[in-house]
């Protein structure tokens, strides 16, 4: 099976110098994380070479070769969409808002159409390239529309997508004005990754909270599909990194650094130059250090690499001028004729070097305000054989979620940070070797290799091209198919649930009147001969006869407790039995109480509890309670517990929609049953249909209905093109249809239904 790997940057990166291309290995835990897998297991990775705006058109093409020997296929980005979509969108909105920096967050930002339009070049060119079969992985936070792109191109495609930094809690995500399109985008995949259980539940918490979508734990469904959201923690080539660090070159290198260190300790800090790194804070964190214990100044060296980094973008920019002050001010203060404090090395290194480095250094440190892993910890780790050295980890970088021997900080607090090296440095030899085969051993097990197969295996999973589960919404041929079975058929009953079905919801139910488009409808509904049309409704009696009353329709109120046939009164169908009502008020009071913005609504023969306009996921968390509650307090009542579209309802038992379509059936045994609804309790309605019968689900849900249509929307559409169908003949329906059995006590009050609607 072939793997597609999509990112924005390739894990080489092209640059031109004196006319001379050269191409580099890139920078950044994604690039170097997955080039070792990508290299072993094929396939190929679509992505950004880096700016070649200065190779000639003839270069470019033997460039894009090169490239394409080694599987990747570039896709050139142009000045402006550098510019606005890498420069602009990605790192100068979403990158700091998703590390909570927000004070780094542009000030006013119009880039997102033009990140809208390189997903759709990044879309086009995946979908070029796309074989039957294969794997689509998507990587991080510059592609988050790119999953729902490729599902409109490519529906039964298995799409995964990986977030690389963190997701931000729901009440920081939600200050991005482009929220929706940017979780709607991420839903196109089947599978959603991230380093840590705390970012999922950050995701599904704006999932809630945004798109009001609920998910049970790790699975959700959306559009008819169902997606899997997981926590991968990253991990490094550990075995690979044991092997270089031991290797006869990268030892003598390291024998060199500690050389020229003089006998000084070494602590080490490698690091993007990036605001997220946290590098100001460590370096007053080793002023303080440095003024605390003057005894150790010229005992200590501290060496710095900041790998230069998305320049040219403002707060890149203001770092770079604040660290080169603090050094001056530390290097000038503490630093000799003979040696200075810090060596700060402003490059790339090789990750050879990088292994020298890393067992040359006593103390690593890591600082990061936030990050999304963080590979060089777990690096430094892999190449520490010898189980000597110190970490020293922040405890907002994903990584410390797994590294717990490592000294964790505050990046935060200077003066935490500065006793903690002066910890890792006092550290005893046997202690150091104790915490870092911990250490070495968890970064081994949890290979980078391990992450891919586990995140892969994940996604191969997901069913290819499976109806029902993939292709979300029923394919409109066979809607009109329905139409083309159900518009001849003699003696036609539609069932129609209202809120969610025909009407969409809406905070207050008594906001939600028919519109005089649906009002028309309906009317053309009732007139189209040989159809009985049927509004089954949770609501009072009191609002369907309000609507609908004129319309000529049969009505349900309370799920079938009530009935009125057109022109006729409410008859209720079985005897109210509501002594169990006053106490199911009492408790749902207290939720009203605790969730502000649900009410009651209180029905003949059920009471609700409404939570749309509350905290959702507060009122989420109350509702699952609520319903705890209210089914131990009701365990030996003639109830029924529901939880529907943010509703809890307590209804009496043996009412219930799927009665009405046995009535009907029982009535007259060939009728031909169209019911549209939305809810749980429209399952009883799907569930009551004769195999013959076209139950169909309105909305993204699972349901027991064979057909699902988008929304209310898509429902009405439906209905309109019914109407368009061949009328026909006129008095199809048998008498007495609807009549109630010849025991019902209500029989004779139900004389003139039979005769309506033909
Ligand atoms: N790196 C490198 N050369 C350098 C500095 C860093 O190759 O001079 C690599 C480093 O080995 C690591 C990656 O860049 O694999 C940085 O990944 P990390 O997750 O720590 O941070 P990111 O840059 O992705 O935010
Ligand atoms: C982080 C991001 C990557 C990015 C890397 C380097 O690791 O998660 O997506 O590639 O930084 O940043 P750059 O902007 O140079 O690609």
């Amino acid at each position: 099976m072939r793997t597609i790997l999509v990112s924005n940057r390739l894990p080489m990166t092209v640059s031109v110098d004196d006319g001379q291309i050269a191409i580099t290995p890139s920078t950044g835990g994604l690039a170097t994380g997955l080039r070792g897998p990508h290299q072993k297991n094929g396939g190929l990775w679509v992505g950004w070479p880096g700016d070649v705006s200065n190779v000639g058109p003839d270069q470019r093409e033997s460039l894009d070769q090169r490239l394409v020997e080694q599987r990747a296929v570039p896709l050139h980005l142009t000045d402006e969409e550098h510019e606005r979509y890498y420069q602009g969108f990605a790192n100068g909105v979403l990158w700091p808002l998703f590390h909570y920096l927000l004070d780094k967050v542009a000030l006013e930002s119009r880039d997102f159409e033009v990140y809208r339009s390189v997903n759709e070049r990044f879309a086009d060119t995946v979908a070029e390239r796309y074989r039957a079969g294969d794997l689509i992985w998507v990587h991080d936070y510059q592609l988050m529309l790119l999953p729902a792109m490729l599902r409109e191109r490519l529906p039964d495609a298995r799409i995964g997508f990986f977030l690389h930094i963190p997701f931000p809690s729901s009440e920081v995500f939600r200050i991005l004005p482009w929220r929706t399109p940017i979780l709607e985008g991420l839903l196109g995949a089947d599978v959603i990754g991230f380093h840590t259980l705390t970012y999922m539940r950050h995701f599904a918490g704006s999932l809630l909270r945004t798109l009001g979508l609920e998910s049970q734990v790790d699975r959700l469904t959306y559009q008819g599909r169902a997606i899997r959201l997981g926590a991968f923690p990253m991990g490094v080539d550990a075995d690979s990194f044991a092997t270089m660090a031991d290797s006869v070159d990268v030892l003598a290198a390291t024998d060199t650094i500690r050389k020229e260190a003089n006998d000084r300790k070494i602590l080490l800090g490698v690091d993007r130059l990036d605001y997220t790194k946290g590098l100001p804070r460590r370096l007053l964190a080793f002023k303080r250090f440095l003024e605390r214990r003057p005894d150790l100044c010229d005992k200590v060296r501290f060496i710095q690499v900041a790998v230069p980094s998305r320049e040219g973008i403002g707060p890149y920019e203001a770092l770079r001028r604040q660290v080169d002050e603090l050094l001056g001010h530390i290097n000038g203060r503490f630093g000799t004729a003979a040696a200075v404090p810090v060596h700060y090395l402003y490059r790339t290194f090789s990750q050879t070097e990088l292994a020298a480095m890393y067992r040359a250094a006593d103390v690593m440190v890591i600082t990061p305000l936030r990050d999304g892993m963080n590979l060089v910890a777990k690096e430094y780790c892999a190449c520490r054989t010898d189980d000597d050295g110190v970490l020293i980890l922040s405890e907002f970088a994903g990584a410390s979620a797994e590294l717990g021997e490592a000294i964790r900080v505050n990046p935060y607090d200077i003066d935490q940070l500065s006793l903690a090296y002066e910890q890792a440095l006092e550290m005893k030899p046997a202690e150091r070797a104790t915490r870092m085969r911990a250490l070495r051993q968890r970064v081994q097990n949890n290979s980078v290799h391990r992450w891919v197969r586990c995140f892969l295996e994940m996604l191969t999973e997901t069913p290819e091209g499976t109806p029902g589960t993939r292709s979300s919404f029923t394919p409109k041929a066979i809607m009109n198919r329905i139409i083309e079975d159900v518009g001849s058929a003699a003696g036609l009953h539609v069932f129609l649930d209202y809120d969610g079905t025909l009407m969409p919801f809406v905070s207050a139910p008594e906001l939600a009147a028919p519109d005089d488009e649906l009002r028309a409808l309906l009317v053309s509904l009732v007139a189209r001969p040989g159809t009985r049309a049927h509004m089954v409704s949770g609501r009072r009696k009191d609002d369907l006869e309000r609507w609908f009353g004129d319309l000529g329709m049969g009505l349900y109120a309370e799920h079938g407790l009530w009935l009125k046939p057109p022109g006729e009164d409410w008859v209720s169908l079985t005897e109210p039995i509501v002594s169990w009502k006053e106490k199911v008020r009492t408790i749902m009071e207290e939720f009203l109480d605790r969730v502000p913005g649900s009410f009651i609504e209180d029905k003949t023969a059920a009471v609700v509890w409404h939570y749309r306009d509350a905290e959702p996921e507060f009122a989420a968390h109350q509702a699952k309670e609520l319903r705890t509650d209210l089914t131990a307090v009701l365990s030996n009542v003639p109830v029924e517990v529901l939880q529907g579209d943010r509703i809890i309802e307590v209804r009496m038992h043996g009412v219930h929609k799927g009665a009405i379509v046995q009535r009907i059936l029982a009535e007259q045994p060939g009728a031909v049953i169209l019911a549209l609804g939305d809810d749980r309790t429209d399952e009883d309605m799907f569930a009551a249909l004769p195999p013959e019968g076209y139950g169909i689900h309105v909305g993204p849900q699972p349901s027991k209905a064979r057909y699902n249509l988008r929304d209310a929307v898509a429902a009405r559409a439906f209905l309109r093109r019914l109407l368009g169908t061949g009328v026909p003949a006129l008095a199809l329906i048998p008498t007495n249809p609807l009549s109630l059995t010849s025991e019902s006590p209500f029989r004779a009050r139900l004389s003139g239904f039979q005769s309506f609607n033909c």
